[in-house]
């Protein structure tokens, strides 16, 4: 489990490159399946998560290894399509390869991932879509057995514009012949990046960040090379660590357009966000921030991302004034209010809505990441807290956060792992 360390109290100043998307490179490594030849991925960041979906492609049938800072995937000899339940039930990621497999193999089998701290998590959306594309969906013993010999082109309308519920049909789409429709479909840059590839990989795909996207697949997909957009929800992660220790960074490998929900706000709070060329955003933080009320709901992208919430609640400790959250995409998503609290936080929460009173002193405490988000999160109050803060359970942040405590370090703060 292991936890972090944090001595709190100092700014954060220096240089830091952003490494590329998790939620990204999860679905683009499920949709390598799809290729009759070798992938090459770039910029894939060295996480639990990514290991875990390694691990899901090689018990498939699939080999997979990294060349230096590539990893490559030869799905030649993919033959499994049930996928190990202990893999299921340690990363819900996983159920990105059903699409694929069910394209590419005409059978997929999945059991319900498990739900998480978050939420229930369900995956109905995703099994109604292909169900809409002519798969036979079967409960069994084993999980839901979806069989699909001849799936067909079709329109998908789904009821919530879910990402993964998006990408997953979007990636079966790809080796149906003819149009198919996804609407209501999820926006956020990680939809694109798969578009991209899917196309490098021979599909033609419009409409990728709109609620209306429609794929022409093929019968065949080579393959292909590709490089990971950055992920914005690391650079989100820094940039509020930076506004919560008076701090001064440059961010590299950061695409401002990402963060839609977060920039204006920030800017908002007197926190100076430019734009240098090469993909380069400089944060810098005032010393204090005025009394500033602030309300902010989740939602799916371009909206706040919900996955910068938990990081943001900690940032706006800082910020005197009584502020509200509304977390509007999960069910359960406020459970880092209880730690917070631990290290003297006034925030009332239950499970949808959080008030914040900002300004008020924290003290250091242990406390515990209960998802990856919370867990940088508490990393984000230790850093804006004089003394030594304990954050146990580190391998789940670590599921999300290459090297968080390097980077961190590099910027000037004390932090380490044990
Ligand atoms: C993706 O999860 C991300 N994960 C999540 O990031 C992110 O929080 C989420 O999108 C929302 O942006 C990856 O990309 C690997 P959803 P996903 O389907 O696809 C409900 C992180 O921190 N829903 O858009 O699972 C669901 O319960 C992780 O990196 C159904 O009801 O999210 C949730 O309430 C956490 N039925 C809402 O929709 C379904 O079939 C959004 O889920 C599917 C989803």
């Amino acid at each position: 489990m292991g936890e972090f360390v944090v001595r709190g109290g100092r700014r954060l100043e220096g240089t830091l490159k952003v490494h590329g998307a998790k939620n990204a490179a999860l679905p683009i490594m499920a949709a390598s399946v799809l290729a009759s030849g070798p992938v090459e991925l770039k910029d894939v960041p060295k996480l639990r998560d990514v290991d875990v979906m390694i691990q899901v492609l090689q018990s498939l049938g699939a080999s997979v290894k990294w060349s230096g800072p590539s990893l490559i995937i030869d799905p030649s000899d993919i033959h499994q399509y049930v996928i190990p339940e202990e893999l299921m039930m340690k990363m819900r990621a996983s159920i990105f390869v059903i699409g694929p497999l069910l394209a590419k193999l005409g059978h997929a089998v999945a059991i319900q991932p498990g739900g998480c701290s978050i939420g229930d998590r369900p995956i109905d959306i995703h099994i109604y879509g292909f169900s809409q594309l002519g798969a036979k969906v079967a409960e069994t013993d084993q999980g839901t057995r979806l069989d699909g010999p001849r799936l067909r082109a079709g329109t998908v309308h789904l009821s919530y514009p879910s990402v993964g519920a998006t990408e997953n049909l979007m990636m079966a789409a790809a080796l149906i012949p003819g149009e198919t429709r996804i609407r209501n479909a999820a926006m956020e840059p990680e939809i694109v990046d798969l578009a991209q590839f899917l196309e490098k990989m021979g599909a033609v795909v419009r409409g990728a960040g709109t609620p209306d996207i429609r794929v022409i697949g093929k019968t065949e997909l080579k393959g292909t090379s590709h490089t990971v957009i950055p992920d914005r929800i690391e650079a989100a992660t820094y940039m509020l660590a930076t506004a919560a220790t008076a701090g001064h960074v440059m961010l590299e490998n950061c695409i401002i357009e990402h963060l839609p929900g977060l920039t204006g706000r920030l800017r908002d709070l007197g926190v100076e966000l430019t734009e240098r060329e090469g993909d380069r955003v400089e944060v810098q933080a005032p010393n204090a921030y005025p009394t500033t009320p602030v309300s902010l709901h989740t939602g799916p992208y371009p909206g706040f991302a919900t996955d910068m919430q938990a990081q943001f609640m900690a940032f706006l400790l800082k910020v005197p004034g009584v502020h509200i959250i509304s977390e509007r995409v999960f069910e359960n998503r406020l459970g880092h209010a209880r730690e917070l609290r631990r290290m003297g936080a006034q925030i009332m929460a239950d499970q949808r809505i959080a008030l914040i009173y900002g300004g008020r002193p924290l003290h250091p405490s242990t406390v515990r990441a209960l998802d990856l988000r919370a867990g940088a999160a508490l990393v984000i109050a230790g850093l804006m807290t004089e003394g030594e803060t304990v954050i146990s359970d580190r391998d789940v942040i670590e599921r999300g956060y290459q090297d968080l405590d390097l980077q961190l370090a590099e910027l000037g703060a004390d932090i380490t792992g044990r």
